[in-house]
């Protein structure tokens, strides 16, 4: 048998190729656009996932026996608002995870009906990049569009319900949209009763590792795959990362560098962070997770990279980089404003503390270590929460940099396992595809089994204590220059 995992990303969706013994077979990935309508705006058509995923597919399996193909599942972008009407149309463009437009409906959902009461209906409270407040917004400022909404979906479930014709959801995706009952794992009614919808615009809650349905015969006979496949829930791209890297026990964490940067700890038992700067959603083997995000993190230097100083080269650019703990130039990672734990969309990028001597070197350096620090903000509420972290997982196109790696166990002072393939949604999703149709007992087994970590980083306590000065110098700068954000947007 061999399985698909789709990783429905923010840059491009990148699908990969799995048997059986968990072996990745090919991996393809195909690019789409982004829009940014206005400052803080974050947009992308839905008709551009189905057809990288399509095409992507038709790719991904020429020169396999395609009647191998048993099941198909996701890793998906969360929290983005994708609205169907009556015929199954999208009304509008999908509204994205670092959109920053929802701060009036945020203030609405956090103040007036109260951060306790959110925490108390979905586990969570309000952040802009959340699908709730999207909801709120389309209501007060696109009515005529609210109107026409017969199904609200999240991305990766457009997708399912493009192959296989059934409105379903995961409940690691539907913990974010802010209105669903993370520890009851359903729909909220008080939540449904706030934003002014019903719960059958709602799709069907499904554990990650269930098949919804099999794939529509037009679209297998268009894609040459037997009508048979199974199409699998999936889950958001974290949980899925987080199976793809074998975060699935009790106190395991998994850092993702993907264009959001995240850290998520895997939990046995439901737990909700006090001060809500973490998320507690439910993880996709049937248990829980904390999870801080960043909304800017691999991103921050593809940014730099591409559009500043303009190289394609970013091993050569980074070799350069000389010192490690030493440098006095920092960077603010706030491209996109900031969610954990700042939960502020004003926010902005920042370099701070060049002089005539700093180079092109410190400040490629500054952007990787700002990323390392922003990190740690969210790390430190978790060790707050008495959560003890002494290694991590990674996955994410980051991941790929030995350097980044290595600033993140200093700065963290954490060992980093570095897994086969840091493909983790892509992965993930396949072996939730895996679970559904029998190969494992369950995501543990599968996790078991299938991931092995080929090395391990470990932090040098010379270079960690630096790092621990240096995050401490990081940690003033936003207190300081956050009333100003305000003014300058
Ligand atoms: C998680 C989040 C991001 C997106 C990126 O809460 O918003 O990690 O899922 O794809």
């Amino acid at each position: 048998m061999l399985f698909i995992g789709v990783d429905l990303g923010t840059s491009a969706a990148k699908l990969l190729l799995m048997n059986e013994e968990g072996r990745i077979e090919k991996i393809v990935s195909k690019e789409y656009p982004i829009y940014f309508p206005q400052p803080g705006w974050s947009e992308q058509n839905p008709a551009d996932w189905y057809q990288a995923t399509t095409e992507g597919i038709k790719e991904l399996i020429a020169g396999s026996n395609k009647d191998d193909i048993a099941g198909i599942s996701f890793g998906g972008q969360m929290h983005g608002l994708v609205v169907l009407d009556e015929e199954d149309n999208v009304i509008r463009p999908a509204i994205l995870w670092n959109d920053g437009r929802t701060y009036e409906e945020c203030d609405y959902l956090n103040n007036v009906i109260g951060k306790e009461a959110l925490s108390a209906y979905t586990a969570n409270i309000s952040f802009t990049g959340f699908t709730a407040p999207k909801i709120l917004w389309m209501k007060n400022k696109e009515p005529e569009n609210f109107a026409k909404i017969k199904k609200i979906m999240l991305p990766k479930d457009y997708i399912a319900y493009m192959l296989s014709g059934v409105h379903c959801t995961d409940v690691s995706d539907a913990s974010g949209m802010l209105l669903f009952d993370v520890k009851n794992r359903c729909w909220s009614d008080k939540m449904i009763e706030i934003c002014g919808i019903k719960k059958e615009q709602l799709a069907d809650i499904y554990e990650s590792y269930e098949a919804v349905g099999t794939i529509k015969e037009s679209v297998a006979g268009e894609l040459g795959i037997p009508p048979t496949v199974k199409i699998v829930a999936g889950a958001g791209d974290n949980a899925a990362a987080a199976v793809g890297t074998g975060t699935v026990g009790d106190g395991m964490c998994n850092i993702s560098l993907g264009t959001s940067g995240t850290i998520f700890i895997s939990s046995d038992k439901f737990g909700v962070d006090k001060n809500n700067a973490l998320h507690a959603f439910a993880h996709a083997n049937g248990y829980y997770h904390l999870m801080g995000c960043m909304l800017s993190a691999a991103s921050c230097n593809k940014w730099w990279m591409d559009e500043i100083i303009g190289t394609t080269d970013y091993k050569n650019e980074q070799a350069a980089i000389t010192k490690l703990g030493e440098n006095h130039v920092f960077f603010l990672p706030y491209l996109m404003g900031e969610r954990s734990p700042h939960n502020n969309p004003n926010a902005r990028a920042t370099f701070i503390g060049m002089t005539m001597d700093t180079t092109r070197a410190d400040m490629t350096q500054a952007v990787l270590e700002g990323v390392a620090f922003a990190l740690r903000d969210s790390f430190e509420v978790a060790k707050s929460l008495g959560i003890q972290i002494e290694r991590t997982k990674i996955s994410g196109g980051g991941a790929k940099s030995p350097l980044w790696k290595k600033i993140i166990a200093n700065v963290l002072n954490i060992k980093v396992d570095v897994i086969e393939s840091e493909e983790g949604p892509a992965y993930g999703g396949a072996i939730l595809a895996a679970v559904a149709c029998g190969v494992f007992k369950n995501v543990e087994e599968a996790a078991d089994k299938l991931i092995k970590v080929v090395d391990t980083i470990s932090p040098d306590p010379e270079l960690a204590a630096k790092y621990d000065a240096k995050y401490r110098q990081f940690r003033e700068i936003y207190p300081t220059v956050k009333d100003l954000f305000n003014k300058i947007i």
